[in-house]
């Protein structure tokens, strides 16, 4: 039975702020992203900082480079002791494959294909062609990284469809989380936690809802209600 997760996105302008977040969560939570706002602000010391307090650290810097450089970048987040990184899918074979073989045994390295704050529109003017079908566009990147990297991370609205490209292995990670009756912010294609589950994630990224709420211990209670298998009688189904 998949055991979805939650990881809460640390992004906050300092250490002492997401370290407070922290404190304040104790062991309700485990999984924690730093991504490159807090990561250019407080580096390395902070991530070292999570793995002494037994956090799960998802490093999420998207590298896009040459593929030496990626793999180094890899290497440094395997050896800091990240649990999760992330490599932009449209760097290349070469790239994915040498960021995958310099990851060793504990990091899991998951692809990003189209960001969530895209849609159709927004990627089809990266792209200089119409884009009709993200789903489409996300398959497409995510096949030189089929069998070659742990997973990928998902837009909600496709990972249903992303798990059966994938298949039931893979690490599927899906931001753009917004709780029922919340706004999407600048997510163009947004889920509830509970729909994210349906749809086959194994974990949930959750950002702003969490962490500009004035009681982040009651949102992550609510995230983890609606994580838990349900009855069959309404509401969503058990995850499989
Ligand atoms: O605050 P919010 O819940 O929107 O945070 C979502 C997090 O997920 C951000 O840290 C963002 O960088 C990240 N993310 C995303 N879309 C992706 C990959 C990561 O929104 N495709």
């Amino acid at each position: 039975m998949r055991r979805p997760d939650l990881a809460i996105a640390l992004d906050l302008p300092s250490p002492a702020a997401a370290l407070a977040l922290v404190d304040r969560l104790g062991d309700e939570v485990t999984w924690y992203k730093v991504g490159p706002v807090l990561g250019t602000a407080a580096g390395p010391d902070l991530v070292r900082e999570l793995v002494g307090r037994g956090k799960s650290v998802f490093l999420d810097y998207k590298w896009h480079d040459i593929p030496n450089t990626a793999a180094g970048a890899v290497a440094a987040a395997a050896s800091l002791g990240a649990a999760l990184a992330t490599v932009h899918l449209s760097g290349g074979r070469a790239m994915l494959e040498a960021a995958a073989s310099a990851r060793g045994g504990k990091l899991r390295l998951v692809g990003v294909g189209v960001l969530t704050s895209l849609d159709g529109a927004g990627f089809g003017v990266v792209m200089g062609r119409e884009v009709s079908d993200v789903g489409w566009e996300q398959e497409r990147l995510m096949q030189p990284g089929l069998g070659l990297l742990d997973g990928f991370v998902t837009a909600p609205g496709e990972t249903a469809r992303i798990r059966g490209f994938a298949g039931p292995d893979a690490f599927l990670v899906t931001p753009g989380i917004r709780l029922s009756g919340g706004e999407g912010g600048d997510h163009r294609r947004s889920a509830t936690p509970g729909e994210a589950v349906q749809a086959g994630t194994d974990l949930l990224v959750v950002g702003r809802p969490i962490t500009e709420a004035r009681d982040p211990a009651a949102v992550v209670q609510a995230i983890r209600i609606e994580l838990q298998p349900r009855a069959q009688t309404g509401g969503s189904r058990p995850v499989a």
